[in-house]
């Protein structure tokens, strides 16, 4: 199929005259898909079983004949007012037990029977009708699960499948209030129907009634594990109304890591292939977030994802209620390739005109809200004809990478609803060890635990602070057999249901893989000023202890940080244990980025893991790519001044199609698309 590239459409909301000029429009600029559909129920239905397809027929066969496909979307993020009606207690309630009103749009409980059954049925005339047809590349399932703070709910309706989850659970209210450990605050349940939700949603934008730590941890989590069930079942009500009617891949689009509100992963098991929004901003420097979200969105099924919806103009645009200017040229180009760089097998501009009425008004489009081109437009075709020249090869080959990084929701929210600075959580951790990672040049892949580890050379735990014994066993086989594991505090503090872990002080299921126990934990305070000395082989580095300190009694492992300067003097907070064939590396506190990187880039040297083929100055990110016999390396300048490289041999360029060697300047925001010259 190659690589999809286009837009979110939105026909319903403009004449019928217009669509061919749009579609000619699109395909001139290298399109070939459209989004279309995600908001547009009462246009398909106006009143239950009152269908309307004639409009949408007609757009899907006009953009079709100018060669553009389409993405269609079930519209269930926007249930008109007559579903509504026809759907009592189906509007959601906030920790508050205040109603989500009608008005704006994601307006619904998952949980919901009666939406459920119109949620299916308006997924399974869509596909009805539309499965087959020759114009359809995929389905987009809702749009956006959980965003605005919409991925909880405290209706009685969920408060009764709570209680359900919790009983298929944990089989007795002996079991889970021991689990909880509800004696604590004299919490003990003598019926299930005592368990309301709780009052909080632990993301950090949800709406509280009570400050997470001063709750039942045990009980927290599961309302978070149960919530983000609640949605993966309302998903796959929908997949399973779709799939008997079509063959085209079925995805959603979240927003990645965007949303600490549902599990990506769980939700991914019903799917195709995953699907994304991303919204890097272009004008920053730093695009870790973008990099890190595409390789966690690569990671989820282990292969590319669809990118949904991506900017096309300003960062942050009009809905952060701040506008943002329009990137300089080559901006929008250089984030866009970097999806695709990434893994991303479609990118979808978000939008292609902006709206005329109703929400959303006053943002970027792809052209502007008279119909007009103009810059925007020009780039986005700039884009499209490089896409087109290098479809091909993006579809034979895909990411590699020799280190893996392992992400699970468990551990974002218990360390949301625990959290030892609010500053800094498990996405910070993760986001940061892979920044000075990825800053050397070495790729990482974001997996999930359960993820195959056998073909990475080092595996990166950020705060792993539950644990299990399966994992922990899975670990320890991992480095047996020659990986190398790195990790950092707070490391199997709590067992699975969020409990502390007692039997033993701390890594319990994993002081025999690391080599060392934690003996007594502290925090960094500037007024008792101290700093961590590491010497690991040629490596001297000095840092301040950041966030938190797991102060290390050695157990056969080798002490590698130790602090100085204040009562802490001579304490070990970073170590390294051999174990079996490989080594275990534990990081005790937050360590400054230059000494970070200068550490993990040793770690990974020992590693075995390889470096990019020629050095890369800072702002510069590196991808390699494989597949087909073939290596293509990408090389994004995100400074806005020409970088400098020097390259080990001949490189052919395909984004240009030029040859380079030897010394080269990359244009600021320039990017290459490096393939090396045999002979
Ligand atoms: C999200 C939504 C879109 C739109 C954009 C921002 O990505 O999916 O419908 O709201 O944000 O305008
Ligand atoms: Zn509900």
């Amino acid at each position: 199929m190659g690589i999809l590239y286009g837009a979110a459409y939105y026909p319903e909301l403009w004449p019928e005259e217009r669509w061919a000029v749009d579609a000619k429009l699109m395909a001139d600029a290298g399109y070939n898909v459209v989004r279309i559909g995600e908001f547009a129920w009462s246009s398909m239905e106006r009143s239950e079983g009152c269908f309307n397809w004639g409009w949408l027929d007609r757009v899907i066969d006009v953009l079709y004949e100018h060669g553009i496909s389409t993405i269609l979307c079930t519209p269930t993020a926007t249930p008109p007012p007559w579903v509504v009606d026809l759907c009592p207690g189906m509007l959601p309630l906030d920790v508050n037990r205040s109603v989500r009103p009608q008005g704006g749009r994601r307006h619904y409980c998952y949980n919901n029977p009666d939406y459920r059954r119109h949620s299916a049925r308006i997924a399974g005339a869509l596909a009805e009708r539309y499965g087959r047809h020759p114009a359809i590349v995929g389905w987009q399932i809702d749009n956006e699960f959980a965003q605005e703070n919409t991925g909880r709910c405290h209706c009685p309706v969920c408060a009764e499948q709570f209680q359900n989850w919790l009983r298929a659970r944990y089989g007795t209210l002996d079991a889970l209030n021991a689990a909880w450990g509800t004696a604590h605050w004299s919490m003990e349940f003598n019926r299930w129907g005592q368990i309301e939700p709780p009052t909080q949603g632990v993301s950090p934008k949800c709406p509280s009634l009570m400050p997470a730590f001063k709750q039942n941890s045990g009980y927290l989590l599961d309302f978070e594990r149960f919530s983000s069930d609640s949605i993966v079942d309302y998903q796959r009500i929908q997949v399973e109304a779709i799939r008997p009617h079509t063959a085209s891949p079925i995805t959603h689009n979240t927003t990645g890591i965007g949303t600490d509100e549902v599990d990506i992963y769980n939700l991914a098991k019903d799917l195709d292939c995953n699907g994304l929004d991303c919204y890097p901003d272009p004008l920053s420097e730093d695009l870790t977030w973008s990099s890190f979200s595409y390789s966690h969105a690569r990671g989820v099924m282990r292969k590319p994802f669809r990118l949904l919806e991506t900017t096309c103009s300003g960062g942050q645009n009009v809905w952060s209620g701040q506008a943002t200017a329009h990137p300089s040229p080559g901006r929008i180009r250089l984030v866009n390739w970097q999806a695709l760089a990434h893994g991303a097998e479609s990118l979808l501009h978000f939008q292609w005109r902006p709206f005329p009425k109703g929400a959303e008004q006053l943002q970027h489009g792809v052209i502007g809200i008279g119909g007009q081109v103009g810059r925007v437009y020009h780039e986005v075709k700039e884009i499209g004809a490089e896409v087109r020249r290098l479809s091909d090869v993006l579809t034979k080959t895909t990411v590699r990478n020799e280190v893996a990084m392992l992400f699970s929701y468990d551990h974002l929210w218990s360390t949301l609803i625990k959290s030892v600075d609010t500053r800094f959580g498990y996405t910070t951790a993760a986001m940061g060890l892979y920044r000075e990672i990825t800053a050397q040049g070495i790729g990482v892949d974001v997996l999930p635990y359960d993820a195959d580890l056998s073909q990475y050379r080092a595996v990166v735990l950020p705060m792993p602070t539950l644990m299990r014994p399966d994992i922990a066993d899975k670990l320890k086989q991992y480095v047996a057999d020659g990986g190398t594991l790195v990790t950092t505090f707070l490391m199997a503090v709590k067992d699975w249901d969020n409990g502390a872990f007692t039997e033993r002080p701390t890594p319990g299921l994993l002081d025999d893989l690391l080599g060392a126990i934690v003996a007594e934990t502290d925090v960094p305070d500037s007024r008792i000023p101290a700093s961590v000395v590491i010497e690991m082989d040629a490596l001297q580095a000095e840092s301040s202890p950041g966030v938190w300190i797991d102060i290390l009694e050695p157990r056969g492992a080798e002490v590698i940080g130790t602090l100085t300067g204040s009562h802490l003097n001579g304490e070990a907070v970073v170590t390294r244990n051999r174990f079996g064939k490989g080594s275990a590396f534990y990081i005790g506190t937050w360590l400054e980025s230059d000494p970070l990187r200068r550490l993990l880039g040793l770690v990974l040297d020992d590693a075995g893991v390889t470096r990019p083929p020629f050095q890369l100055p800072d702002g510069v990110e590196f991808v390699r790519r494989e597949g087909d016999g073939m290596e293509i390396l990408f090389i994004l300048n995100w400074t806005m001044k020409p970088a400098r490289i020097t390259l080990d041999t001949r490189y052919h360029d395909l984004l240009r199609d030029a040859v380079y060697e030897g010394e080269l300047a990359i244009p600021a925001s320039g990017l290459l698309a490096l393939v090396r010259e045999m002979g």
